[in-house]
């Protein structure tokens, strides 16, 4: 299978009033057509900066400084125009951020977002097809008030509500590429197993492979294929999801195992090795209904 993704000693750093700050030191990930892969680590960890260098965000700002080489789909990144990475990003390579609220503009519908949202891969569609597309987007999301959540503005929407928007147009344009980062924090567990396993049929009918960022490791060992743990700039492990969280090797990661709590009902537990299979939502497998 062919790499959608390849990352090889990506060095990252940030220049600041106080010096400089390495955030990155050399990490080196791929993930393959309709692979589901995961990153996790602590927070501060580097997990939301990996998937700002990916989409071509970063390089834009004068305080970073990055090295290393970037491919994507065969084409070389570090040497694409920054014109032609903006034509990727929300095309090719879509992202839900971590703050859906910092991606959607304030001052236009969500009716016109969308419409924008859906002309960057057609540029000719015409606005009332395009509406109807929304539509439909916004009800696999079980938003099923299309209308009135057309018409308004994000401020007169939920926090929720504006993720599923988000995670909706993120899913508009079918990408080769979606970097999903902590997809579900402002929803509910069934809107969020809904979520999930909206982005697996993604992956299995379009071929789009995910790059899914998340503290929730029960979410990560129900959904992803691979998993890298990354700790303070480094990916200290990755392999098969089975194997990382059946077999952890490296003491961050066991770290990080031990530290997900039990609901054995009373007292601290004994960590086994099934310690994070009580967190893997079975709602993932259930039917959720709109
Ligand atoms: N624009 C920036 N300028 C300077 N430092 C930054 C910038 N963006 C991120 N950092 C620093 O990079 C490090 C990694 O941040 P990042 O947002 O990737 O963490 P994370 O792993 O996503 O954490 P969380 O789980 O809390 O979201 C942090 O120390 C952060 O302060
Ligand atoms: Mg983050």
């Amino acid at each position: 299978m062919t790499n959608v993704l390849k990352i090889e000693n990506l060095h990252l750093s940030f220049r600041g009033y106080t010096g400089t700050s390495k955030v990155l030191h050399g990490i080196s990930l791929s993930i393959k057509k309709g692979e589901r892969v995961a990153l996790v680590g602590e927070s501060g960890s580097g997990k939301s900066v990996t998937a700002r260098v990916i989409l071509g965000l970063l390089q834009e700002l004068r305080t970073s400084k990055i090295k290393g080489a970037l491919e994507f789909n065969g084409q070389n990144l570090n040497t694409m125009h920054s014109s032609d990475w903006q034509a990727l990003r929300g095309t090719d390579m879509s992202m839900i951020f971590q703050d859906p609220t910092s991606s959607l503009n304030p001052v236009f519908t969500i009716g016109d977002q969308f419409v924008e949202v859906l002309r960057r891969r057609t540029p000719k569609l015409e606005i009332k097809a395009a509406l109807v597309r929304a539509a439909e987007l916004l009800v696999s999301v079980s938003i099923n008030d299309h209308e009135r959540v057309l018409n308004a503005f994000p401020f007169q929407l939920s926090g929720g509500m504006n993720q599923r928007v988000v995670i909706a147009m993120a899913l508009a344009n079918k990408p080769a590429l979606l970097i999903a980062d902590e997809p579900g924090t402002a929803l509910d567990v069934t809107v969020q197993a809904q979520t999930l396993r909206l982005m697996q049929d993604l992956t299995e009918q379009s071929g789009t492979s995910v790059l899914f960022i998340s503290h929730n490791l029960g979410v990560v060992r129900e959904f992803a294929d691979r998993v890298y743990v990354i700790y303070r700039g480094n990916i200290v492990e990755s392999g098969p999801t089975k194997t990382i969280f059946e077999k952890p090797g490296h003491a961050y990661t066991q770290a990080l195992m031990s530290a997900v709590p039990r609901l054995t009902g009373g007292g601290i537990p004994e960590i086994e090795d099934d310690r994070v299979a009580f967190l893997a939502p079975s709602v993932f497998h259930d039917e959720v209904g709109p």
